[in-house]
C-alpha cells in the first residue's frame, strides 16, 4: 500500500527534523533498550521537561533491567512518586520482571513481541522497536494522531475504533524506506512543537501539502465526538501529627493513587469526624487544596489534629507513622508531597 505523496511527505519529516528536531534529548543517541523502553513509558502521559529529572534518577538507581526486576513495587513508587498515573510504575515493574523471568534479561526485538510485554501498547511498542532496532513500524501516540490526522484530511472520528485502525493503516503507508529513526522522531518534534493542539503554527511547518493547513481551521483535527467530560470531586484529608509524624495509609492497588502512601482520606466531614472523634483532639481547618487530574478536578479539604499522646493502634484503619524528615523516602502523591514540604519549610 503506498499513499499518493508519501515519499515527499516522510522526506520532508526527515529534513526538517535532522535540521531543527531534538537530538540532545537523554534517551537520544543510545540504543539500549532499558533506556528508551523507560523513557517511552515515563513520556507516555508527561511532558518532556518533567520526565528529564525522573529518567535520571531512576538510571541512576536502576542501571539495567534486572536491578529493577529485582527491586520492590514500593521503591518504584517512590521514584515514580509525582510523575501520576502510578499504573504505569506497577506495570513498569512488572515488565522488568517479565524480561528477565520469559526473556533471559533481553528485550524482545520486534514491535509485536515487545507489544505482549505490561505497559508497552502497540505505539510504544514502535517506537522502542525503531529506536533500537531500526524496525520500520508505525506509531500514533497522542500527538501523532493530531500531525497525520491534519495532514491527511482524516475525517474519521477517532472516538470510534474502525476509524482508529483505518488511521494506524494510513500511518503505516506512510512510512519511508530508510530513515525510519529520524521520520518517526521527526513527527513526534513536530507534534511537541509547531503542529500544537490549539494553535499551531503552520507557516513554520516544512509540509507543504498539508490538508489542514490550507483549510482555515487546522484545530478541528483530530476529530472526536466523545470527548472527555471533566468532573468534580471533594474529599477530605486528615493529618495526623504526632511528634513530628504524620499517620499515612497505603492506597488500594487500583485508583489514582494505586500503592501510594497519603493521609487518610474520607468521603465527607462526617465520616472524617467519627473517625477522629475517639482521639479527643481538636481539629483544626487549614485551606483546602485543588489537584487536577485527567478525569476530575479534586477539592481535598483538611483538617489537622496535632496529638499530645499517642494513640491506641486500634482506632484507625491501617497505617504508620512517617516521620516528616523521612518523607522522601515514602512514595506520596504531589499534592501531598507539597503541603509537608510546606510544612517543613515553615518550621525551619
Ligand atoms: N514523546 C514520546 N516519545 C518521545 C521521545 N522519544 N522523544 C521525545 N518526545 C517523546
Amino acid at each position: 500500500m503506498s499513499e499518493p505523496g508519501s515519499t515527499g511527505f516522510a522526506q520532508q519529516v526527515i529534513a526538517w527534523q535532522l535540521a531543527h528536531g531534538r537530538s540532545q534529548l537523554p534517551w537520544q543517541r543510545t540504543r539500549d533498550p532499558y533506556r528508551v523502553w523507560l523513557a517511552e513509558i515515563m513520556l507516555q502521559q508527561t511532558q518532556v521537561a518533567t520526565v528529564i529529572g525522573y529518567y535520571e534518577r531512576f538510571l541512576q538507581r536502576f542501571a539495567d533491567v534486572s536491578a529493577l526486576a529485582a527491586t520492590s513495587l514500593d521503591e518504584v513508587l517512590v521514584l515514580w512518586s509525582g510523575l501520576g498515573y502510578y499504573g504505569r510504575a506497577r506495570n513498569l515493574h512488572r515488565c522488568a520482571q517479565m524480561v528477565v523471568s520469559v526473556h533471559g534479561g533481553e528485550f524482545p526485538r520486534s514491535s509485536e513481541q515487545l507489544a505482549q510485554l505490561p505497559g508497552i501498547g502497540r505505539s510504544t511498542a514502535a517506537a522502542i522497536a525503531t529506536f533500537c532496532f531500526g524496525e520500520r513500524a508505525a506509531i500514533l501516540d497522542g500527538n501523532v494522531k493530531r500531525v497525520l490526522t491534519r495532514v491527511l484530511g482524516f475525517e474519521g472520528d477517532l472516538s470510534e475504533a474502525a476509524h482508529e485502525r483505518a488511521l494506524w493503516a494510513r500511518a503505516t503507508a506512510l512510512l519511508p524506506k530508510e530513515g525510519i529513526e529520524a521520520y518517526t522522531q521527526g513527527l513526534m518534534d513536530l507534534g511537541a512543537s509547531l503542529c500544537s493542539m490549539r494553535s499551531p503554527r503552520c507557516q513554520l511547518c516544512p509540509i507543504k501539502r498539508c490538508v489542514a493547513r490550507r483549510s482555515a481551521r487546522p484545530e478541528d483535527y483530530p476529530v472526536r465526538t466523545r470527548k472527555l467530560r471533566r468532573t468534580q470531586r471533594e474529599s477530605w484529608w486528615l493529618w495526623l501529627e504526632w511528634r513530628s509524624q504524620v499517620w499515612l495509609q497505603q492506597q488500594p492497588a487500583a485508583g489514582v493513587w494505586a500503592g501510594l502512601w497519603t493521609l487518610p482520606l474520607f468521603d465527607s466531614e462526617a465520616a472524617l469526624r467519627d473517625a477522629a472523634d475517639v482521639l479527643h483532639a481538636p481539629l483544626e481547618d487549614l485551606p483546602a487544596i485543588k489537584h487536577s487530574l485527567t478525569h476530575f478536578d479534586w477539592l481535598l479539604r483538611l483538617q489537622r489534629a496535632v496529638l499530645t499522646r499517642k494513640p491506641q493502634a486500634t482506632w484507625l484503619a491501617p497505617g504508620r507513622w512517617v516521620a516528616m524528615d523521612t518523607r522522601d523516602a515514602v512514595a506520596l502523591p504531589a499534592p501531598l508531597r507539597r503541603l509537608l514540604n510546606t510544612r517543613a519549610m515553615a518550621k525551619h
